[in-house]
């Protein structure tokens, strides 16, 4: 890797110089950032550390503490002094292997602090602090002089947000990071994973994460001071309560916070990467981004299976069909799941005994291989360990050998499934070592990694190249069953969990509603599920749908022609949470996807980023006037135009849909093109039609009048009429509601509130449930109807039980309905408590372990 330094002169402040001098008790060491925008505070008073953070002269983060909590030593407590600070300054510019940008900016102001108890320990705290024009970080060092072990009980850092601000977030403890955003007020935050962002009423938006995550506990964010925006971070802690157990000298992960003026200009910043050490593979010229295609979504929507037997995914004959696709379509790699022996110990109650250097019967590895290689085509290869970590750990060396041996250098990993052994949290320190062993393990044996149920990503990919793309997202598979995805997850998600890197969200699926059954689909249309391959970023992306369904698509040459590592990358226009807009270069194309949400969208794409350089061909797929994401989601268009940076395009987006571009040269020779204005006519001319169409569900939004402890409403709405005039949900019978808390996760219960928005006279209230114990979803215990006039004191009607699931009855899908008639009643606010059955009963597949819950409908009357 080519690496340019050219260091700047020491910012040095005047405060500092007397810091360094004299007594540094109750003093403040300001870092700025080099364009001045950004600083970050240390300050000793009372001799306890503690940090606030400015932007603009504006306090962002009001002063906040620092520091740990030992079992083996004492705090830092109230007795540091600072004994020495050191200033440097970097700016260099970087290349990674593969990325979204070819070049990143490394341009920081850093203060090395280092602190002393004057109490009995004398132990000595060094802090780094650095300040970027895009953000603040900092870690901790404790130096080799208290004994060689450290027990770290708690980590004290805290965030204390100077403004109850809006913030997206999911909880930190749902299984794997795979939940649904939500969007309320900081201070109604319990709990929250990173990366956690917040948009400040001034505009800037804030994004707080952690780097370097290696040998410590994943971070998480936990309110600590109730119904405030003030938090501590929390640590995952081990079977004795231990969360990190460190020698000295020890240096924690990076404590971040990204600062943009506007969301895009957050979303895109490289300061997680930065924060990373600089590549450690030597030779990097194995590590190629590549796109593929898999067996895989066959097996999630019940056509394959896993496991060997009639329904068999994965058998040579039709890895082959997938290598032969891949070779005509220019896809790279082909991914088949379920290669191995050792699916069948997964069933039931057990754990995953899986064997990674034994293919299934049905699956000639060998030959397989083979057979990708004449086609020029790369395997990929797939460990399911069900998160049996000392099962995986005895193979590791030897399957990864085995994948050496054969040349396959790409792996798919999972880690579904609880802990083994017990008791250990899937983002604690075990996990975290263990996840880091297996990517230094593959680069030993070139293999590149997509690491499914992963830990979050915190930049070690600039270190470690061949870590290419996590999960760590709620990613399209659970649009295969019940449990889809609401239309705006997709516009959130740039602004959230990719900015702490790639995910594989698994996009490109054609066939968006593969199922009769209402839910089960993606409420897309097609052209979202092409903007995607822009919109997201993984330098492994996959190309989800079975290969039948790509076939006589001719959109799928989108597809066939994007990349999946990038020069430049820019977000020109978005609002998270209802649209975004990404333009993205490789050499001197770019390519641009669009994509909103429930709602239809006339968005101006600029083209500002082609600069003064001459005429460009765009290629435009779109949502053609007769798309309908429930009736037509496929219908799409093709255009051809001659356009240069000074023109504007009218892109218009049916509801739930998407638009994307790709603009080349303009070469003389290029035929069929509309002219602009003929084009941006016929956009708007799209949009009277396509908001005739339904629209999905209604957005949860905070409940102003009962806060404690429901925390999401959705508002009443006589908008779909569907079920009666005083639906509150998304009104259509059969349709599950999208808002977080209308599902019950893993073992949760549900509770709701529904606004009927003025006092109102109520005859009866109904509600259904999802009753599927395939999906391992079962109709709650029971449900308890209150209503309030003020949204404060409720009072219970009624306490039902639903029909529950047959005993053995695991092919079974039904709903499950509750009604409750309460006479003549007035109140504004329903509230619904479904208790989940908890476990899965012991009839089930699954027994023991915890049980879903959904929601269907509250139906007011
Ligand atoms: C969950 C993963 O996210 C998915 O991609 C994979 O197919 C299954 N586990 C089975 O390993
Ligand atoms: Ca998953």
């Amino acid at each position: 890797m080519k690496k340019s330094v050219k260091h700047l002169m020491y910012i040095v402040m005047p405060c500092l110089v007397a810091l360094a001098s004299c007594s540094h008790r109750g003093s403040v060491v300001e870092t700025l950032s080099p364009d001045g925008s950004i600083r970050i505070d240390i300050s000793t008073k009372h001799n306890v550390l503690r940090y606030r953070v400015f932007c603009n002269n504006n306090e962002v983060i009001s002063e906040s503490p620092m520091g740990f909590t030992f079992s083996d030593a004492e705090d830092f407590g109230d007795s540091l002094e600072v004994v020495d600070i050191r200033r440097h300054s970097m700016n260099e510019t970087w290349s990674p292997v593969w990325g979204t940008d070819a070049s990143i900016k490394n341009f920081y102001n850093e203060t090395v602090i280092t602190l002393k108890e004057y109490s009995r320990l004398q132990r000595n705290l060094v802090l780094t602090v650095r300040a970027y024009d895009d953000g603040v970080a900092f870690r901790y060092t404790i130096p080799g002089q208290v004994g060689d072990s450290l027990y770290i009980v708690s980590e004290n850092t805290g965030f204390r947000f100077a403004a109850d601000d809006s913030v997206w977030w999911i909880p930190a403890g749902e299984f794997a990071y795979e939940s649904l955003y939500r969007n309320t007020r900081l201070s109604e935050v319990p709990d929250a994973a990173t990366p956690m962002t917040v948009s400040t009423k001034d505009g800037v938006w804030l994004c707080v994460h952690e780097a370097a995550l290696v040998n410590y506990s994943e971070m998480y964010l936990q309110q600590s001071e109730a119904g405030k925006p003030v938090f501590r971070t929390a640590l995952w802690p081990e079977p004795d309560g231990i969360a990190a157990r460190v020698e000295t000298p020890f240096t924690s992960p990076w404590r971040c916070i990204i600062i943009g003026m506007n969301a895009g200009g957050m979303a895109t910043s490289h300061l997680i990467q930065n924060l990373n050490e600089d590549c450690r593979i030597e030779d990097t010229s194995w590590i190629r981004p590549v796109k593929f295609v898999g067996i895989w979504w066959g097996m999630h929507i019940g056509k394959y299976t896993w496991f060997e037997g009639p329904q068999q995914g994965a058998t040579t004959e039709r890895t082959k069909e997938y290598i032969d696709f891949a070779a005509a379509h220019g896809i790279e790699a082909v991914l088949a799941e379920g290669w191995n022996k050792g699916w069948e110990t997964w069933a039931g109650n057990s754990v995953a005994v899986q064997d990674f250097c034994a293919p299934a019967k049905g699956f000639d590895l060998d030959k397989v291989v083979r057979y990708a290689d004449s086609k020029g085509v790369r395997f990929i290869s797939h460990h399911e360990t069900g998160c049996n970590i000392p099962m995986y750990e005895a193979q590791l060396d030897s399957a990864m050998q085995l994948c050496r041996k054969l040349g396959i250098g790409y792996l798919k990993t999972g880690y579904a499934g609880p802990v083994i052994p017990e008791g250990y949290p899937h983002h604690g320190q075990y996990m975290v070592k263990h996840y880091q062993r297996v990517v230094e393990t593959a680069a030993k044996y070139q293999i590149c990694l997509d690491v499914h149920e992963s830990i979050k990503p915190t930049g070690l990919d600039r270190t470690w190249p061949n870590l290419m793309s996590q999960e760590a997202i709620r990613g399209n598979e659970w649009n295969a069953t019940y449990k889809a995805t609401p239309p705006s997850h997709t516009t959130i998600l740039p602004f959230t969990r990719f900015v702490a890197g790639p995910a594989d969200y698994t996009p490109g699926i054609f066939k968006v509603n593969h199922s009769p059954e209402k839910n089960k689909r993606l409420y897309c249309t097609l052209s979202h599920q092409l903007a995607l391959y822009v919109v997201f970023y993984s330098p492994m992306m996959m190309v989800s749908d079975m290969i039948e369904n790509y076939e006589n698509v001719p959109a799928f040459g989108f597809i066939e022609d994007i990349p999946c590592s990038w020069h430049e990358s820019i977000i020109p226009l978005c609002r998270p949470g209802d649209y975004v807009c990404t333009a993205r270069r490789y050499g001197d194309t770019w390519y641009v996807g669009a994509i909103t949400d429930e709602n239809c969208r006339l968005l101006t794409i600029p083209l500002w980023y082609l600069g003064n350089e001459g005429s460009y061909l765009a290629e435009i797929w779109c949502d053609a006037r007769e798309c309908d994401w429930e009736k037509s989601p496929g219908s799409i268009e093709y255009f051809r135009l001659k356009v240069s940076s000074g023109d504007s395009l009218l892109a218009a987006l049916s509801k739930t849909g998407g638009w994307v571009m790709k603009l080349s040269r303009w070469k003389e020779s290029a035929e069929g093109c509309s002219s602009v204005k003929d084009f941006n006519q016929q956009s708007k001319e799209k949009m009277p039609v396509f908001a005739k169409s339904a629209t999905i569900g209604e957005k949860a939004t905070t409940h102003r009048a009962y806060q404690k402890p429901v925390k999401y409403v959705n508002n009443f709405s006589m908008k779909f009429a569907a079920s009666g005039n005083k639906a509150l949900s998304d009104g259509i019978r059969g349709n599950y509601n999208f808002a977080a808390n209308w599902q019950g996760f893993e073992g949760n219960d549900m509770d709701v509130v529904l606004d009927l928005g003025s006092v109102t006279d109520i005859t009866s209230i109904s509600t259904a449930f999802l009753d599927s114990p395939n999906d391992w979803i079962f109709a709650p215990k029971r449900v308890v109807f209150s209503v309030s006039t003020d949204g404060n004191s409720f009072k219970t009607i009624a306490e039902k039980t639903p029909e529950a699931s047959d005993e053995g009855s695991a092919g079974i899908t039904r709903i499950a309905s509750v009604s409750v008639a309460v006479g003549k009643l007035s109140g504004r606010y329903v509230r619904v408590v479904a208790e989940n059955v908890g476990v899965c009963p012991s009839w089930h597949q699954g027994r023991g372990k915890k049980a879903w819950l959904f929601c269907d409908e509250v139906v007011v009357e």
